[in-house]
């Protein structure tokens, strides 16, 4: 089923990026096939830890928190990426309603879809192609009787800022009366700076890869190795940030404009908020949401939150 998408409201948003001071992208923009591909390797580097750290509590506590949820749930993922992190959830429900991907991308969507119809081959699985950030509903008459509940894992909540990430529980609890949703915890940045910035390079061929994207999307002609990735903890904020440094002064055309960039300006290109379990449950309860039950591995480096309406 398919919702009516936005012609391209990222195109905008990246022109008014850079010409705004100081220079910014929309990280929802790393995501074309390239960036989501990096984005799946910086999974499996040695220094990303949020993918091992969430697997881990998936495994040990997914049985506790299916008898958590209870039966009857309609399991809906907003961003649902590969799908891999719902059917560690889906096969300890019991009497799943459904599961409901909600992707932008067609192929992903697509993805998804193959990989828990295959796992589970008698679960209704219905995908809803939509931007999960802008306003979406359930359609009336899907999965009656089903108890919808909102599965967000992968700290993508980190991703938006405060602001946004209230607006989205917010927006969930009108469509469920439970949501799982993990994100990665404050801890210490030398820990967390080589999270971002591997030796291996993935993540600065991952950032870089917004340069390469407007290059082919805008006809741009940024010079890629004249910008360096760079990852900063900013303690102020609870976040880690992304950005390219320019390395020269510099003047680069994109889409008919002419962009001047001096030596060491900054795109700030990403955020990912660290949260504490205090500061989640802080959040959830401003979206009118309470938090149920809180799992997280056993070096405390991440934390999924069972919230209930
Ligand atoms: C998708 N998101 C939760 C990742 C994160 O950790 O913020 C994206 C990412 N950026 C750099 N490395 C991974």
């Amino acid at each position: 089923m398919n919702l009516p998408v936005a012609a391209d409201p990222l195109r905008s948003a990246v022109l008014d990026g850079l010409r705004a001071s100081p220079k910014r992208l929309p990280s929802a923009y790393l995501y074309d096939a390239t960036g989501s591909a990096l984005f799946e390797s910086i999974c499996a580097l040695p220094e990303y830890y949020l993918t091992r750290a969430e697997t881990e509590i998936l495994q040990r506590h997914a049985p506790e928190m299916a008898r958590c949820i209870g039966p009857g749930a309609l399991l809906i993922e907003p961003g649902c990426g590969s799908g891999e992190k719902a059917c560690m959830l889906l096969q300890h429900l019991e009497e799943p309603a459904g599961f409901v991907p909600i992707e932008i991308s067609p192929s992903a969507l697509q993805a998804a879809e193959g990989l828990v119809r295959g796992r589970f081959p008698r679960l209704a699985v219905h995908p809803l192609r939509a931007d999960f950030t802008a306003s979406w509903s359930l359609p009336a008459d899907l999965a009656p009787g089903g108890r919808p509940v909102l599965f967000f894992p992968g700290s993508t909540l980190g991703n938006f800022d405060p602001t946004q990430a209230l607006a989205l529980l917010r927006r969930w609890r009108a469509i469920g009366t439970q949501a799982v949703i993990g994100v990665d915890l404050r801890k210490d940045p030398a820990v967390l700076i080589p999270a971002y910035d591997d030796a291996r390079g993935v993540t600065a061929a991952f950032n870089r890869n917004l340069l390469a994207r407007i290059n082919r999307e805008f006809g741009a002609d940024f010079d890629l190795q004249s910008f360096a990735h760079e990852a900063i903890w900013n303690d102020r904020e609870g976040r880690m940030e992304m950005h390219l440094r320019s390395l020269r002064a510099q003047s680069v055309q994109v889409d008919g404009h002419r962009l001047e960039f001096q030596a060491g300006e900054t795109i700030h290109t990403e955020n990912s908020y660290k949260y504490t379990v205090e500061g989640l449950g802080e959040l959830a309860r401003r979206a009118g949401w309470q938090v149920a039950a809180c799992w997280k591995d056993e070096q405390g480096r991440f934390a999924e939150h069972l919230l209930r309406a």
